[in-house]
């Protein structure tokens, strides 16, 4: 006889995505179809949950234009966290709590959309629920700009944020182009990443027959020297007039201090001991602009970069779609303590499918841009990087226009004008 299936609950977790919601999307769609009664919504993850906020998805999500909206509205729907599960052996008594909420809700499967912080709480649930005989299943499904998630080709969120670093970085070439500065003009370009380079190395999709691409591309994944880096400026401005140079912010020198350490640095650090890193481009150019005598500009791409659903990739955002479902598949079939990867099958056609890997050899793990993808100097991606993204970045997906301006999908109520 079949099981009488009962409620599915979801959460997003640390930075949002241009795909994170897509993921949501799917989650949804394929509970429905699956025949679970209730799907219900984290309010900012796990530690809304803990307070008890949640919301029933179906509510706010009515008909198939909503989700279509969800689709392409950027970061997350539901609120996202940065929270930090404690050891099970430390506070059992949070644990508890969390699973009696799930039980009041009547809940069979758990779906946690997020990155490698994040899977930290899919590992000490499914933990969890072994030690105390629960049936509930854990599932992640991956999710993050920076690409970094161990085991999987890639992650939901990366394609999109790749296609406009990609994007905007061949715009402000050619803005660089135009005019002609006394002294030469250097834009450096910050990029998101943390310690992971996939993000900064996407500055490389710029390049075509149109487009040389930026002059240098600096990895997090390799220390960097200020005095090479203002030397190499200093020829490259000799052979020409505009220099565009994409740096991670989380560069660092040799002993590990970040360059944004030196600069006007925040001092933010998140639960799970993440500096937050800024002003590493505004450092440099400072430092250019009185060594050298050039004009500077500093572009942080910031939040822009993952926020931009107007330039989405098509490709991400229906993978991102089919990471929600294929979680809640894995979930319905009796996976637990395992998230969603993605496995490259086919280069041309691109083509990918999903299966399910143990969380706990993917769980606070960092996956860095091989060496043999960084050029000798240190200063740019091979080719083999550049055909590894491309295909991640196809296709497009047309924003719903309203008044000139995206629609979003948003919950009333839940946006307070100060
Ligand atoms: O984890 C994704 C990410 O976008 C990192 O690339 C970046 O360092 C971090 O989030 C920034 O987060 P926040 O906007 O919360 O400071």
């Amino acid at each position: 006889m079949d099981r009488v299936k009962r409620n599915v609950i979801v959460g997003q977790s640390g930075g949002p995505t241009a795909a994170i919601n897509s993921s949501l999307a799917g989650v949804y769609r394929t509970a429905k179809e699956r025949g679970y009664n209730k799907i219900y919504g984290m309010i900012h993850g796990i530690q809304g949950l803990l307070e008890g906020r949640y919301i029933d998805l179906s509510e706010h999500i009515t008909n198939y234009l909503d989700e279509e909206l969800l689709k392409r509205t950027p970061a997350s729907y539901l609120g996202s966290c940065r929270f930090k599960l404690p050891e099970i052996h430390e506070k059992r008594e949070v644990f508890d709590q969390i699973f009696a909420k799930l039980d009041e809700l009547e809940i069979d499967c758990f779906i946690y959309i997020g990155g490698n912080d994040s899977m930290d709480t899919i590992k000490k649930l499914s933990d969890y629920s072994l030690l105390n005989g629960s049936k509930i299943r854990f599932v992640g499904c991956p999710k993050t700009i920076d690409n970094d998630l161990a085991l999987t080709d890639h992650t939901p969120g990366f394609g999109s944020a790749a296609k406009y670093i990609g994007t905007s970085v061949k715009e402000v070439i050619r803005d660089g182009l135009s005019l002609e500065t006394p002294h030469g003009q250097i834009v450096i370009i910050e990029i998101m990443g943390r310690n992971a380079g996939w993000l900064t190395g996407s500055a490389a999709l710029a390049q075509g027959e149109d487009c040389l691409g930026p002059d240098a591309i600096y990895l997090p994944e390799l220390p960097f020297d200020v005095d090479k880096f203002v030397e190499k400026c200093r020829k490259g401005l000799e052979e020409k007039p505009s220099l565009v140079i994409a740096i991670s912010e989380g560069i660092h020198t040799e002993d590990g201090t970040y360059i944004s350490e030196f600069g006007s640095a925040s001092d933010y650090v998140d639960a799970f001991g993440h500096k937050m890193l800024t002003g590493t481009a505004s450092y440099l150019a400072n430092v250019l602009a009185s060594r050298l005598g050039c004009k500077t500009r500093a572009i942080e791409l910031s939040t822009l970069q993952r926020a931009a659903s107007h330039l989405a990739s098509r490709v991400d955002i229906m993978e991102a779609a089919s990471a929600g479902g294929a979680a809640v598949k894995a979930a319905d079939e009796g996976d637990s303590g395992v998230m969603i990867v993605f496995n490259r099958i086919s280069e041309d056609p691109y083509l990918c499918s999903t299966e399910v890997k143990d969380v706990h050899r993917i769980a606070n793990e960092e996956k860095l841009v091989p060496r043999e993808w960084v050029n000798e100097e240190g200063d740019n991606v091979t080719k083999d990087f550049v055909d590894y993204v491309r295909p991640l970045i196809q296709g497009d997906v047309s924003p719903v226009m309203v008044d000139g301006i995206p629609r979003h999908l948003y919950k009333p109520g839940y946006e307070k004008l100060l």
